[in-house]
């Protein structure tokens, strides 16, 4: 059982890096929420085993790695910090280091770590962070590097209560599924997470309930497909009816989801949304392409058509309703008149955000095997015309929001002690000016007298 492993590193820790008062670790994490969320679990495991944290690399007695493998580049940078460590445990021969996520998961991976970079310890799949404390102690034992990355598909892995280390006072992120079924064609997360699996409703709900009570303010519901959950549970609880459980919690909170697939938004969860008091008029609603021939050989399952459908009803029912979305530039394939679609959608929907990628092929996935004639340098020009049409966007989104009030809640200082960041429910930036000192982590109204591309400025009400 975990406790007990936990106990039996703290027990070894003396011997393996030697006495001394305090055990640090440095967890690097790259990649989406979800990492991110597995890493605070990472952490509170490693807390129970008696680890304290560091961000220095050279105090570090154990280094691990959790990384992502949506995009190349996010494997090149991984690649890049992986090769620092070799010095690091050249001048520290007791380092552990480890490397987890979603990059390992693929045997390749694997291969090149073991014949590249020989002095990593232990190198674990997507799930096995649940079980973090039992493969670190086995490592502990071995001479050799371990590999573990077996995704059992089996549901009891969704259904986690582990030890949280969390990043933040404030916000707070609890994943309610695992895992994607979509195999949307250039994505990787369904080969290196495996299929849906939703986590226990009531496990879900003494969570958002423990959270609330300690004062956290905003919940973020995660999953790679947030609408898929609870199609693998038994109860009839899919995620309209999560959302109205969760709203019913008593307490002044905001919750937010992500990520939802447009395909199986419903009116459903829309109305749910709308008749909410905690659900923020917030959407991350990856769109990805705004045309159709795109769009199935994307593997997507909807039309543009039906995308644009479901934000005028989204729009005409969430009263300030905010979207932000994700688009893939340079498609295999993509002419020039299909990625004009793309931007006429941008156009016309009217997000506050979007994070466009140049495609990057993903071996293993079906989009890697089309034919790609476009090259690079058009894809670039394309995604910086993109994102020139998004700024124009902003622009006048942001400015539309000046003069008004807005209730924000207020979640990070800055370097000027009068300047606060904050958002907006529908998730947008702001800078608030306020003399009082102690508004971290509260929710104030406040006139939102200026914007610029990236955040609004306002400043609090007198009460
Ligand atoms: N190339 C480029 N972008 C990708 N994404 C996923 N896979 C790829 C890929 N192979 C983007 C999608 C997704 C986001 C998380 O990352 O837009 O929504
Ligand atoms: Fe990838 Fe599509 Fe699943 Fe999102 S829905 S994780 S893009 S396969």
């Amino acid at each position: 059982m975990l406790e007990n492993y936990s106990d039996l590193i703290k027990d070894a820790l003396p011997k393996k890096f030697g006495v001394k008062g305090k055990y640090l670790a440095l967890v690097k994490t790259f990649g989406c929420q979800q990492n991110f969320a597995d890493s605070e679990r990472i952490c509170g495991i490693l807390k129970e085993s008696g680890f304290d944290f560091t961000e220095d690399e050279n105090k570090a007695d154990l280094i691990v790695f959790n990384t992502c493998a949506i995009r190349k580049h996010a494997e090149d940078r991984f690649f890049a910090f992986l090769g620092n460590t070799k010095k690091l445990k050249r001048s520290n021969k007791n380092l552990v280091v480890v490397v987890c996520g979603c990059m390992p998961q693929k045997e390749e991976i694997f291969n090149k770590i073991k014949t590249t970079f020989p002095f990593v310890d232990l190198v674990l799949g997507t799930d096995y962070f649940r079980v973090f404390s039992k493969f670190l102690y086995k490592s502990f034992k071995s001479k050799n590097m371990l590999y573990f990355n077996e995704i059992k598909n089996d549901g009891i892995c969704a259904d986690d209560s582990l030890p949280v280390k969390r990043t933040d006072k404030i916000k707070a992120s609890v994943p309610i599924m695992y895992g994607c079924n979509n195999f949307c064609s250039y994505c990787i997360v369904p080969y290196v997470r495996g299929r849906e699996r939703s986590r226990d409703l009531f496990k879900i709900l003494d969570e958002v309930k423990g959270l609330v009570g300690k004062g956290y303010k905003e919940i973020l519901l995660l999953g790679q497909n947030v609408n898929s959950y609870g199609k693998d549970l038994k109860n009839n609880i899919n995620f309209s009816e999560l959302l109205k459980r969760i709203d019913e919690i008593e307490g002044d909170f905001w919750v937010r989801f992500m990520t939802s697939n447009p395909k199986d938004v419903t009116k459903e969860l829309i109305d749910t949304m709308a008749n909410s008091k905690h659900i923020t008029p917030y959407m991350h609603l990856p769109v990805q392409s705004g045309n159709n021939r795109v769009l199935k050989i994307m593997n997507r399952k909807y039309t543009k058509e039906q995308y644009e459908e479901i934000v005028e009803y989204a729009k005409s029912k969430i009263p300030g309703l905010c979207l932000s979305t994700d688009i893939i530039v340079g498609f295999p394939g993509e002419t020039e008149k299909e990625f004009l679609d793309t931007v006429d959608l941008v156009k016309k929907v009217k997000f506050f955000l979007i994070y466009s990628f140049i495609f990057s092929k993903r071996e293993g996935t079906l989009a890697a095997k089309m034919d790609d004639p476009v090259p690079y340098k058009e894809k670039s020009r394309r995604l910086r015309y993109l994102l020139e049409v998004q700024k124009n966007i902003t622009d006048n989104l942001f400015a539309s929001f000046v003069g008004s009030t807005q209730r924000v809640l207020v979640e990070e200082g800055s370097e000027r002690p009068e300047v606060f960041l904050a958002r907006t429910p529908g998730n947008i930036l702001t800078k608030v000016y306020s003399k009082e000192k102690e508004i971290l982590g509260k929710f104030l109204k406040i006139k939102i007298l200026s914007s610029t591309r990236t955040y609004l400025e306002g400043e609090e009400v007198q009460k």
